[in-house]
């Protein structure tokens, strides 16, 4: 069996070493244009070039959860895409969401910013009942997340698809719900994957829909905002505030005003990294069932995009 590794801005070396020691039977390389084609490909942003070359794929299995770059390729007929199911992103999700959440809700930037000037001070203490958490996404992220939020008390509305029973979390369905979602929501998460249906949904008019005050953690992908519509939203107070962990253009360039706005908190695509040893080790299950003919979780389904 050859196994093709074939990422872009990954260093290969121990991914190699790693997945090297998992499948001693395989040949594991890293591809380079005109190798011998490969059983299963892992790959992440891998050039056309790399699938044209596929002609006998089983499996092509993505290291990271959203395979919206991936699906834009043309792919091999046969093989199957397969993202990475939680592999410990789930968590690294709920902590950053929650913590974002918090941050927020107790003001802590704002008690910085006292600290700072050497003041002691307190704020009116918030009613989380006035901060109804809505995620968008339901899926292996969303779920965990909307779950981790509940933990605290919030009220959580999630919105999905398909229709989700989640303890804690109300469920809102589809585009009939949609408005319904976003009326009863104050901070909003996004964990969508970037499909056809969802690209530039967070817009002026869906973010125009939020309580007063809104507040936006984008956690899933750029493309899904407007980003002059948060800004002009931000502007005429009606959006609080953003924490924005990924962007249209990565790295978000120098001189986007995302970078020096007072509302807006950046990190630079780190809310839930893959994690090597988790993904390695789940991949390389995959890859002895697909062989063996089983089932596996995480097979996306290219015409719905994820
Ligand atoms: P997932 O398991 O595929 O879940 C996707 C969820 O979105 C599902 O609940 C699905 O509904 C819902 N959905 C899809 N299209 C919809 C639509 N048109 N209307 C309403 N709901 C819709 O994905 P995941 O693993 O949770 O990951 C979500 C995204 O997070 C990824 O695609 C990726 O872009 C992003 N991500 C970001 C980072 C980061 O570091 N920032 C890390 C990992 C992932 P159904 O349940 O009804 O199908
Ligand atoms: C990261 O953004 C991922 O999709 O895993």
């Amino acid at each position: 069996m050859r196994i093709a590794f074939c990422c872009t801005d990954v260093k290969a070396g121990p991914w190699l070493d790693e997945l090297r020691a998992a499948v001693p039977d395989a040949q594991v390389e890293e591809w380079q244009p005109g190798a011998p084609p490969a059983d299963h490909a892992i790959v992440w942003a891998p050039p056309q070039q790399f699938l044209d070359e596929q002609q006998q794929l089983k499996g092509i299995f993505n290291i990271g959860a959203g395979v919206d770059a991936l699906l834009k390729l043309r792919l091999p007929a046969g093989a199957r895409v397969v993202r990475i199911d939680d592999g410990g992103m789930a968590v690294q999700m709920a902590e950053f969401v929650c913590h974002a959440v918090i941050r927020h809700f107790r003001e802590l930037d704002v008690y910085a910013d006292q600290v700072a000037q050497g003041k002691w001070g307190f704020r009116t203490p918030r009613r989380r009942a006035d901060f109804p958490v809505g995620v968008m996404g339901l899926g292996v992220l969303g779920a965990r997340v909307a779950q981790a939020v509940a933990q605290f008390d919030f009220p959580v509305n999630g919105w999905s698809r398909l229709p989700k029973e989640l303890p804690g979390v109300r469920g809102y369905t589809g585009a009939e719900q949609f408005g319904e979602f976003l009326a009863a929501t104050r901070i909003l998460v996004c964990l969508l994957p970037l499909t056809p249906d969802t690209e530039n949904i967070l817009n002026r008019d869906t973010l125009g829909k939020l309580r007063p005050g809104g507040y936006l953690i984008n956690v899933a992908r750029g493309a899904h905002l407007v980003d002059a519509d948060l800004l002009e939203l931000l502007d005429s107070g009606h959006v609080a505030g953003a924490a924005l962990d990924v962007f249209r253009d990565e790295p978000l360039p120098p001189e986007h005003p995302f970078w020096r706005h007072s509302k807006i908190t950046v990190t630079p695509h780190t809310s839930a990294r893959t994690l090597r040893e988790e993904s390695v080790a789940q991949i390389v299950r995959k890859i002895r069932a697909l062989e063996r003919g089983e089932p596996v979780a995480g097979v996306v389904d290219p015409q719905r995009g994820y």
